[in-house]
């Protein structure tokens, strides 16, 4: 592939954001009134501030009004490499040129991913799906567990989010199902000491809330356990950020207890929290591992991913399908692990994420509303509360804040009464800054408004 220039995403930090008509604006308001007649299930990012966007580049947004945002949601964590990156782009186009779709035959391209998505993957996972949604690849790791153990149950955290499809939303948190959850599935604490289930105290816990679990193994299921299926960071559930062992002691206890480690990766995976893979800021080695968001920056390309030792007794499970591993999906996801790979990129991210981080906690001290701020790498986000002893959850505040930066040329994203934080992994941090002030404005505002 050729190379390009380095410089693509730079901006002219005083003509960024570039709000020139109130936004949401007339444009953006007509397309949603055309758009929403036919659909519905928008989520709470659109719903709350229903803008169309015309285009994106680098770390910017640009509406069909011609505003330009600051972009801290990458999308959903996904343009990682930032909007319309050239040379992810080049290759989308070359391919989309060549050859589109043949199946699940083997391509030059596809062997190039698995070539270099095994060289980069922790341990002994060399064993690859190509699928084309998180909810797939989520999916087919729960046929990879049933497949090498022989059962079916499987448990996963409150306020997890692992896709729409049946076993996806049965590991999941869900606000609202159209239907029971898949047999088997169950949920226990997450590693959130912020509002910690057992009202323990991290490091004097000792990992309580991961001790429980041998407890929900028996006292919840029915010795047919196939995995324990985690987010390393949850993200749709607020960027919660779990204390450093945990990830590493959820290990410790698949392996006594016998049951598969399932990393759910999809959205931490790709540079987002600073390393290739969130698991290798523990050196943890998952037996199946998930992949998606920044895997393809915006292609829609996803992997389940699974270890050697499993391996035989997965060998007659189809992975074939219309999509997955398609020749431009490959060409995508081979690119972006080629840019994550150029000199220093994964250190920039770290770097970016622990200056917000820091400027984050800053209001977490300046501000009533703020109960938590956290971040792991450029995965961060704003937990707000009505009271900071009873912790009640302000949704209101939430909604507002979210509504005046967006206003004021920051894109993001609401969860609840959390606001998620995920730039472009490129952004320079005198970017970032700003955006963060105007989000400091927003707070500001938002605590006058309402009496703080
Ligand atoms: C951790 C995780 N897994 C799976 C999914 C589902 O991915 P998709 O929306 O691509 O189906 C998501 C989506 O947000 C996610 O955050």
């Amino acid at each position: 592939m050729k190379d390009y220039d380095k410089n693509w995403a730079q901006v002219d930090i005083d003509r960024i954001p570039d709000i020139r008509v109130k936004p949401p604006g007339p444009k953006s308001m007509q397309i949603q009134k055309r758009a929403s007649r036919y659909m519905q299930g928008y989520s709470s990012q659109v719903r709350l501030f229903p803008v169309a966007f015309e285009s994106g580049k680098g770390v910017t947004l640009t509406d069909v009004d011609g505003n330009t945002y600051i972009d801290l949601s990458s999308g959903i964590y996904i343009t990682n490499w930032g909007h319309c990156h050239p040379k992810i782009t080049e290759a989308v186009v070359e391919y989309t040129r060549k050859l589109q779709n043949c199946h699940d035959f083997n391509t030059e391209i596809k062997t190039r991913l698995l070539e270099a998505l095994v060289e980069i993957a922790p341990g002994d996972l060399n064993n690859v799906q190509l699928w084309c949604e998180g909810s797939k690849c989520v999916e087919a790791g729960m046929n990879v567990a049933r497949a090498a153990t022989g059962k079916y149950e499987f448990i996963s955290f409150y306020n997890d989010m692992h896709g729409k499809t049946l076993g996806g939303q049965s590991l999941t948190t869900m606000t609202r199902m159209s239907g029971p959850r898949a047999t088997g599935c169950f949920r226990v604490p997450y590693g959130n000491c912020y509002r910690c289930s057992f009202q323990l105290t991290y490091p004097d816990c000792n990992l309580h809330c991961v001790d429980f679990i041998r407890e929900a193994v028996t006292e919840l299921a029915t010795n047919e356990v196939a995995a324990i299926v985690a987010e390393p960071v949850q993200g749709w559930g607020g960027s919660v950020v779990p204390p450093d062992g945990w990830l590493s002691r959820l290990r410790k206890l698949c392996d006594e207890l016998g049951i598969l480690f399932f990393v759910d990766e999809v959205l931490t995976c790709m540079g987002r929290t600073g390393k290739a893979f969130c698991v290798n800021h523990e050196n943890v080695v998952p037996d199946i591992m998930t992949l998606g968001k920044g895997f393809g920056n915006g292609y829609p390309v996803t992997a389940t991913l699974y270890s050697d030792r499993i391996k035989d007794s997965v060998e007659g499970v189809s992975s074939a399908s219309s999509y997955g591993g398609n020749p431009v999906a490959c060409a995508s996801a081979l690119a972006c692990i080629e840019v994550m790979q150029e000199d220093g990129m994964l250190d920039h991210a770290a770097q970016l994420g622990e200056f917000m981080l820091r400027r984050l906690r800053k209001f977490e001290e300046d501000y009533t509303i703020v109960g938590n701020v956290r971040g792991k790498g450029a995965l961060l986000g704003i937990e707000l509360v009505k009271d900071r002893t009873t912790k009640e959850p302000f949704l209101e505040a939430c909604r507002m804040v979210y509504r005046k930066a967006f206003e004021k040329g920051v894109s993001w994203i609401p969860a609840k009464h959390n606001l998620r934080l995920s730039p472009p992994l490129i952004m320079e941090q005198e970017v970032a800054a700003k955006a963060l002030d105007i989000i400091e404005e927003a707070i500001a505002e938002t605590e006058r408004n309402l009496g703080y």
